[in-house]
């Protein structure tokens, strides 16, 4: 996964700083859908901004971060075609590329620190999709959206 797009909300702006300094360390090319201060802002529109490049296909995933983590995920996940993980721990960053091939990651900057959150990143990036059984699963949640 190498085009990466990145939204946060004003909680978590110096946590998506760090994400993207590690992920241009990585050699990703990283678009940054806002917010770009501190002011009070609305997580819902930079869960949708990243989600709909991602749905496009202008983005191979996306990374999504504010206090807790939760109304952005939940706000990405309106999208069609996107599957968002709140991911707090490297187990479940894992598994949710293993098995439920999540096309994006959320966090909460409230709630784990940068260190943490880094090895999640790095860990949601390297881990493949298993297929298999999976695939049938997957395709029946995505399915959900059309009924
Ligand atoms: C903003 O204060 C906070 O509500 C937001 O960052 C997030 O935690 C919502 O789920």
């Amino acid at each position: 996964m190498k085009k990466i797009v990145v939204g946060c909300d004003h909680a978590a702006l110096q946590l998506k700083n760090a994400v993207i300094r590690h992920l241009e360390e990585r050699g990703c090319e990283v678009t940054d859908v806002g917010t770009y201060t501190e002011d009070s802002c609305d997580y819902p529109d930079y869960g949708y901004a990243a989600a709909k490049k991602v749905a496009d296909g202008d983005a191979d995933a996306g990374i999504v971060i504010c206090g807790t983590g939760i109304g952005i995920s939940i706000s990405a996940n309106k999208v069609k075609g996107i599957r968002c993980a709140l991911c707090g721990d490297l187990f479940s960053a894992e598994m949710t590329r293993r098995h439920n091939d999540a096309n994006m990651l959320a966090m909460g900057a409230r709630v784990i620190d940068e260190k943490l959150a880094l090895q999640i990143v790095d860990t949601f990036l390297d881990t493949p999709f298993e297929g298999g059984r999976h695939e049938r699963r997957v395709r029946k949640m995505m399915d959900i959206e059309n009924k």
